[in-house]
């Protein structure tokens, strides 16, 4: 396997809130390899957009982030707010379920385009305008000459997150990470969207990282998956594998919520994810869990080989094959 081109080694994110620390993430390794396209999924909470936020360099000052993330063998934990500027739609870019969130309403979103293309690099105004005519074609924007003189309001949300996506992969990022970028869309434009960002994948080379609730997009589009609970990864390895044989009873969980088709969205597991102001010792899926003995209790356990996939199950092997 070649180096990954994102390289993210014990992360650990605490906020600092009024009643005490909440451990968001605690110490994840995520390995992003060129040209992927990677998926990332969990319940709600479990940590997956903060994890790439603190990559991002893009959580608040009350965040605490440890641990390193290295892109294209750089070193992001500890960069000054201006050398994370150079970063963000440069070399990795984000976009996320709300398009609007990253449009300035009062800008045409051609000069928006034009504006990060600037930013990153010596370009005159004029190519800068051409190219940013070129990419809104390039994600799937009809007349875009005559669409990059209009406003965010102008468009309608699946275009608006085409818009997004334009400003997003402007500079050729080698990192696009993809939060829920579909979520707040009607599901015949999600398909559209989702064509995009493969598209984006594929053209460009851009490796994605898709953070999501759909399993059905998951095993449609992506070839790995790594799957989140309460701060750390639990199971990971090829997507095929892990749904024809999740190792980790909350991916068994996961999975087994799905209708039989495969395709539909995450249903709730019985029970309730742990307090993060007080998290459990040992694995934190042991009080949901049905197969939960007295040994889960005494530490984090780390993700080991299990058949095909990676997972964070101290008796993987044993319950594998097990109804
Ligand atoms: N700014 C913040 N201050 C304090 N706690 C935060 C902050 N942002 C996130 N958290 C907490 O960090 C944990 C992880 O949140 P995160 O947003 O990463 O979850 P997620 O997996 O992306 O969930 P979802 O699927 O709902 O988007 C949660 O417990 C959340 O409440
Ligand atoms: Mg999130």
């Amino acid at each position: 396997m070649p180096t990954p081109i994102l390289e993210i080694r014990n992360l650990q994110v605490t906020f600092n809130t009024p009643v005490g620390p909440l451990v968001a993430v605690r110490g994840v390794d995520i390995d992003v390899h060129a040209g992927e396209m990677l998926a990332v999924v969990g319940e709600s909470g479990s940590g997956k957009s903060v994890s790439f936020l603190a990559a991002m360099g893009l959580l608040p000052r009350s965040a605490t982030v440890t641990g390193s993330a290295l892109l294209d063998g750089q070193q992001l934990v500890g960069m000054t707010p201006k050398q994370m500027r150079s970063v963000r739609g440069r070399l990795m870019s984000m976009i996320f379920q709300d398009p609007l969130s990253a449009l300035n309403p009062v800008h045409r979103v051609g000069a928006q385009i034009t504006e990060m293309l600037r930013a990153h690099t010596k370009m005159s105004e004029r190519a800068a305008n051409a190219r940013a005519v070129e990419l809104l074609e390039i994600v799937g924007i009809p007349q875009p000459g005559d669409r990059a003189m209009q406003y965010p309001h102008e468009f309608s949300g699946g275009m608006r997150q085409r818009v997004v996506i334009a400003m997003a992969i402007a500079n050729s990022p080698k990192v696009l990470i993809a939060d829920e970028p579909t979520t707040a869309l009607d599901v015949t434009v999600q398909a559209q969207i989702l064509e995009v960002i493969q598209r984006v994948q594929v053209q460009f080379g851009t490796a994605v990282v898709l953070i999501t609730h759909d399993l059905g997009v998951v095993a449609r589009v992506c070839e790995r998956v790594n799957v989140m609970y309460a701060g750390c990864f639990v199971e990971r390895g090829n997507v095929h594998g892990i749904f024809e044989q999740p190792t980790h009873p909350y991916t068994r969980g996961l999975l087994a919520s799905l209708p039989q088709t495969g395709v539909g969205r995450l249903v709730p597991i019985a029970g309730f994810p742990p307090n993060m102001l007080r998290p459990p010792s040992g694995c934190a899926f042991r009080a949901r869990c049905d197969h939960a003995v007295e040994a889960c209790g005494s530490a984090i356990p780390p993700l080991v080989p299990v058949g095909e996939s990676e997972s964070a199950c101290i008796r993987a092997s044993e319950l594998m094959g097990r109804k």
